[in-house]
């Protein structure tokens, strides 16, 4: 396995690669790995012939007063768990060499990334989309996978590669959660232990939402009331949003069917936690 910091030699390795013949399966994070990206290293490894791992705490999508400089990193303890997993290369480049003075290029997404996380966080989406566009002309990739945790940048990124013809398959993975239910994330380690705990309200409201459309409860507004309750039991628990949406629309359902997604994003004392599930 070989890390690489050069925007230029990766680019040329994945040219040669695709020129040989091989299929790059790529995997696109900004480190701090855990089991959930691991999934998509072991799909990426069945899939694809070459194997990329890219790390890059990605400076365009946090916000002013976000944890850009706190996001945790270790890019030692990742190359051991990325080898470990089968990646062939990993590419882990600089800010600096990825938006060098004079950068002014952006990818903007319109519509579906005004709401959720879109609406909490001016400007994410743009800073995702523009990375994830650049990190698929350096790496060339014929597949690329993303995690269903974060549902709605999953949608952008698909609707960002049709709408821009980009030659690239996007594979969404299943959420990879805890033995106690917490949606692994790289910001769970912010988490203290009594923090943690409550965060398990987020996989008990998803469990409770489930019970209650399987009881055949169709009402958006009585599932959301009952799971708000239920968060707001948490004393340090704040509600960010919490909304049923259509999975490709993104837009807000009133009465659940079987296309109905649950997505919420609630701060534990200062940390972010986000979780989705379908409800039928
Ligand atoms: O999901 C992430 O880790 C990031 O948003 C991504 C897709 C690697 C872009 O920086």
């Amino acid at each position: 396995m070989h890390i690489i910091t050069d925007v230029n030699e990766m680019q040329q390795r994945c040219l040669a690669a695709r020129e040989a013949g091989r299929r790059i399966a790529f995997v696109p994070t900004m480190g701090y790995l855990h089991e959930g990206h691991i999934s998509l290293l072991r799909e990426g490894r069945r899939r694809g012939d070459l194997l990329v791992l890219s790390i890059f705490v990605n400076p365009t999508q946090f916000g002013a007063g976000e944890d850009l400089d706190a996001y945790p990193r270790d890019l030692t303890r990742d190359a051991e768990m990325a080898e470990s997993a089968g990646t062939d290369l990993i590419f882990a480049p600089e800010a600096q060499s990825m938006y060098p003075g004079g950068y002014a290029t952006y990818v903007d997404v319109e519509g579906i990334t005004d709401t959720l996380c879109g609406a909490s966080r001016p400007g994410h989406f743009r800073g995702v989309t523009t990375v994830v566009a650049k990190l698929f002309a350096i790496v060339q990739p014929h597949l690329a996978f993303f995690g269903q945790k974060d549902f709605q940048q999953l949608a952008v990124i698909r609707r960002m590669t049709l709408d821009l013809n980009l030659p690239v398959e996007v594979v969404g993975m299943p959420i990879v959660r805890e033995a106690d239910g917490l949606a692994m994330s790289s910001r769970n380690v912010y988490l203290s232990d009594d923090e943690r705990r409550q965060g398990l309200a987020l996989s008990r409201a998803i469990a409770l939402a489930r019970q209650m459309a399987r009881d055949g409860v169709e009402d958006g507004g009585e599932i959301l009331a009952a799971l708000r309750a239920l968060i707001d039991g948490e004393k340090d628990a704040r509600i960010d949003y919490l909304q049923i949406c259509h999975q490709l629309t993104l837009q807000e359902q009133a009465r659940i069917d079987g296309d109905s997604v649950l997505l919420m994003a609630v701060f534990v004392g200062k940390t972010r936690l986000i979780d989705n599930s379908f409800l039928l």
